[in-house]
C-alpha cells in the first residue's frame, strides 16, 4: 500500500514542486496548508497548480497548535519546506523557520511516523551568525534530538530567486549587491523535489543540493538579458552602503533587517553545492521568458 506522506509548505515554491514530485512517485500526499484555494493555483516562477497531486487537504495553521489535531493521524512520513523567504506575515525566522517547524517535529515524534525529511540551506557553517540560519538549524537540532529516522536537504538558491533576475532584466535594468563576483549554483524546484523524495528513500542523513551550473552572481544576471536578446544593464549596489541599509532597516524593524541581511550577505559568499539538479538556468530563463507574466511578488 502507498505510504502517506504529510507536505509541510506545500503552497510554496519548492512545496509545490515536492507534492507533484511525492504523488508521481507513487506516495499518498497529505497536504498541510492554510488556504486549500492556493493549491490549485500555480505559483510564481513556474510552481505548478498541485490539487490533483494531493490526496487528503489538512487545512490548519501551523502557528496555532489547536488547529492541527489529527495532522499526523495515518501519516507515514513527513516532509517540510516551511520557511520565510519573502515576508508576509509580520512573524519571524525564530517563529516559523524554527518554532512552527520543531513543533511538526514534536507532533512527528508523538505520531510515531517512520521518517522526517528537512529542508535547510546551504553552507551552514560560514552563514551561521544570520538569524534565518540559527533558525534552520535550531529545527535541525530539534529533528536530530527527536530520535526520529530523518534527513537534512541543504539547497543552494533557488531558480525562484533567479526569476527575480529576468524580471529586473525586462525592465531594463538589473540590480546586484556588492560586485556580483561570488559563486553559486542555483536549483530549479523541480529538480530539488526530486531529491526530496530521493532524501525520503535514502539513508543519508543529509544530502546537499546545487544545480548544475555554477556561475557568478553578475554571469546569472548577464545571461537573463542575454535570453532576452537585449544588452546587460548591471547596477552594482556597494556592500558599505547596503550594510549600511541593513543597520538602519533593523533600528526599524528587526525582522526586516534579518531577512534584509541575508539578502545582502548572499551578495558576497560562495554557495556552490553539490551539483545535483540537471535544468539549466538558461533553459529556465527561456521558459519564463516565454511568457509575458512577471513573477517577482509585490515585497
Ligand atoms: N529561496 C532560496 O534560495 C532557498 C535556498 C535554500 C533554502 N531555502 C529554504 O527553503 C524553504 C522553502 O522555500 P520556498 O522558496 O519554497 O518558500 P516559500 O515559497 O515562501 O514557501 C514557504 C512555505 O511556508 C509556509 N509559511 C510561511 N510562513 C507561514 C506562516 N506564518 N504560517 C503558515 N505557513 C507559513 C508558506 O505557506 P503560505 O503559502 O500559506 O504562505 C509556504 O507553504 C524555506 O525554509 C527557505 O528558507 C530557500
Amino acid at each position: 500500500m502507498a505510504k502517506t506522506v504529510l507536505v509541510a509548505g506545500s503552497t510554496g515554491y519548492l512545496g509545490k514542486f515536492a507534492v507533484r514530485a511525492f504523488n508521481q512517485r507513487g506516495y499518498r500526499v497529505r497536504a498541510l496548508t492554510r488556504s486549500e484555494e492556493r493549491l490549485a493555483e500555480a505559483g510564481p516562477f513556474t510552481a505548478p497548480a498541485v490539487a490533483e497531486f494531493v490526496d487528503e487537504v489538512f487545512v490548519g495553521e501551523i502557528t496555532k497548535p489547536n488547529t492541527l489535531d489529527g495532522l499526523m493521524d495515518g501519516v507515514d512520513l513527513v516532509f517540510s519546506s516551511v520557511g520565510i523567504s519573502r515576508q508576509r506575515d509580520g512573524l519571524t525566522f525564530e517563529q516559523i523557520d524554527h518554532q512552527a517547524n520543531r513543533l511538526l517535529v514534536d507532533l512527528a515524534k508523538r505520531a510515531g511516523v517512520e521518517k522526517f525529511v528537512y529542508v535547510s540551506l546551504w553552507g551552514q557553517a560560514e552563514i551561521g551568525h544570520l538569524e534565518i540560519v540559527r533558525a534552520h538549524e535550531k529545527a535541525v537540532a530539534a529533528l536530530e534530538d527527536s530520535g526520529l529516522p530523518h534527513c537534512i536537504v541543504r539547497p543552494s538558491g533557488y531558480f525562484s530567486d533567479m526569476g527575480v533576475l529576468l524580471d529586473m532584466a525586462r525592465k531594463g535594468r538589473s540590480f546586484l549587491v556588492g560586485a556580483g563576483e561570488n559563486q553559486f549554483n542555483p536549483i530549479h524546484g523541480a529538480d530539488l523535489a526530486e531529491v526530496c523524495v530521493d532524501a525520503m528513500e535514502s539513508n543519508e542523513p543529509e544530502l546537499g543540493a546545487g544545480g548544475p551550473d555554477t556561475m557568478t552572481q553578475r554571469q546569472a544576471a548577464e545571461l537573463a538579458f542575454d535570453v532576452l536578446g537585449q544588452p546587460a544593464k548591471i547596477v552594482v549596489l556597494p556592500m558599505w552602503l547596503m550594510r549600511g541599509g541593513v543597520r538602519l532597516i533593523r533600528l526599524l524593524n528587526t525582522q526586516f533587517g534579518d531577512l534584509f541581511e541575508f539578502i545582502v550577505t548572499a551578495g558576497e559568499i560562495d554557495g556552490v553545492a553539490p551539483s545535483i539538479g540537471k535544468t539549466t538556468l538558461r533553459s529556465y530563463f527561456e521558459e519564463l521568458a516565454a511568457d509575458q507574466t512577471e513573477h517577482t511578488p509585490n515585497p
